[in-house]
């Protein structure tokens, strides 16, 4: 009888043993908390489609900040809903919108928080598409005018990152133009450089209320057949001046993470959507899966891909089993 001469269990023999050999961590730090600011006061709504996640108002908002702050969550992005749509999405560079106000408290209140902003124009025109409307096409060089008046308006408020999600071409140029001219050069730019046109964005378009009236996002979000065009939009970003890339959604896309990880230097971002983590609650709450571990086993993955950060909607109860030592 022979005996295997490697013997790969080895190195799987004990807890120690498999932490000594890791090659992946999963850390607080690389967790970004993706939350709903709305009008009003003492508001706290849940939304049906994403159980644990709630629409605030600023002031529920900003308790609720101090408690991811607390538990070592270094970042928050922020989406607004305003008082009212229409066609020219205004609301976006609203100064006195839900974002902007949201900023301001936060930057007093929670002054250890990194805060950013999303820039997009869905959660804020009537017809729910991510810029202004040529008869029925989203006009790319109209936007372009308005996604950086709105990233001006985040970053005057207090934004220290601001994260164009709307994919018109030329946007991240035109916003980091914006923002050298309003003196504020000192504004991130993370942008969602390859976010592809998918169904795993359901559970968000009710959270927000930006569903798209008519028609789909495929003539701007991107294909997912694509991987190579990924590569071309990440290049042009960097060009552009974009400090940090993001690629949206996460698990499904892992491939196109490790392409950008294999090319690109600059610090990355993944998107773990709202219909991958609604697919893990639906699960759990049927009694299908363990919660916890396919949670953190879906994060771990994300950074093995070559994620340097996660946004996901469950920063805070992975924060929360880190900070447990579980996993
Ligand atoms: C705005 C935006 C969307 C998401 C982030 N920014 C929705 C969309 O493009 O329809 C989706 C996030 C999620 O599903 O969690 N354009």
């Amino acid at each position: 009888m022979s005996f295997p001469l490697v013997r790969m269990r080895r190195l799987r023999r004990n807890e120690t043993i498999r932490r000594m050999v890791a090659e992946t961590t999963l850390g607080v730090s690389d967790l970004i908390y993706p939350m709903f600011v709305c009008p009003g006061k003492g508001v706290r709504q849940p939304v049906g489609s994403m159980p644990g996640v709630d629409r605030f108002s600023v002031d529920t908002l900003v308790e609720e900040c101090k408690q991811v702050a607390d538990l070592g969550v270094p970042a928050v992005i922020l989406f607004g809903i305003p008082e009212k749509k229409d066609a020219l999405g205004r609301g976006a560079y609203d100064k006195n919108g839900p974002v902007p106000l949201a900023l301001r408290a936060l930057r007093r209140a929670v002054p250890g928080l990194a805060l950013a902003a999303d820039v997009c124009m869905c959660e804020y025109t009537d017809h729910g598409h991510c810029g202004i409307l040529d008869k029925d096409t989203v006009h790319n060089d109209a936007t372009l005018e308005l996604l950086a008046k709105a990233a001006v308006v985040y970053a005057q408020a207090g934004a220290h990152i601001v994260a164009p999600s709307d994919m018109m071409d030329g946007r991240v140029g035109e916003i980091r133009e914006a923002l050298d001219e309003a003196e504020l050069p000192d504004t991130l730019i993370m942008s969602y450089a390859a976010k592809y046109c998918s169904a795993f964005y359901g559970p968000f378009r009710e959270a927000a209320d930006s569903a798209p009236q008519f028609g789909d996002r495929k003539t701007y979000q991107m294909d997912p057949a694509n991987v190579r065009q990924a590569l071309r939009e990440v290049a042009l970003d960097v060009e552009e001046g974009a400090d940090i890339v993001m690629v949206k959604p996460a698990l499904p896309y892992l491939d196109v993470l490790a392409h950008m990880r294999d090319e690109f230097d600059l610090p990355l971002a993944a998107y773990h959507v709202s219909g991958e983590y609604s697919m893990i609650k639906a699960a759990a709450q049927l009694g299908w899966i363990d919660h916890d571990r396919v949670m953190m086993e879906s994060l771990l993955s994300i950074k093995r891909a070559g994620a340097d950060m996660i946004l996901t909607y469950f920063a805070k109860e992975a924060a929360k089993l880190l900070a447990g030592g579980g996993k």
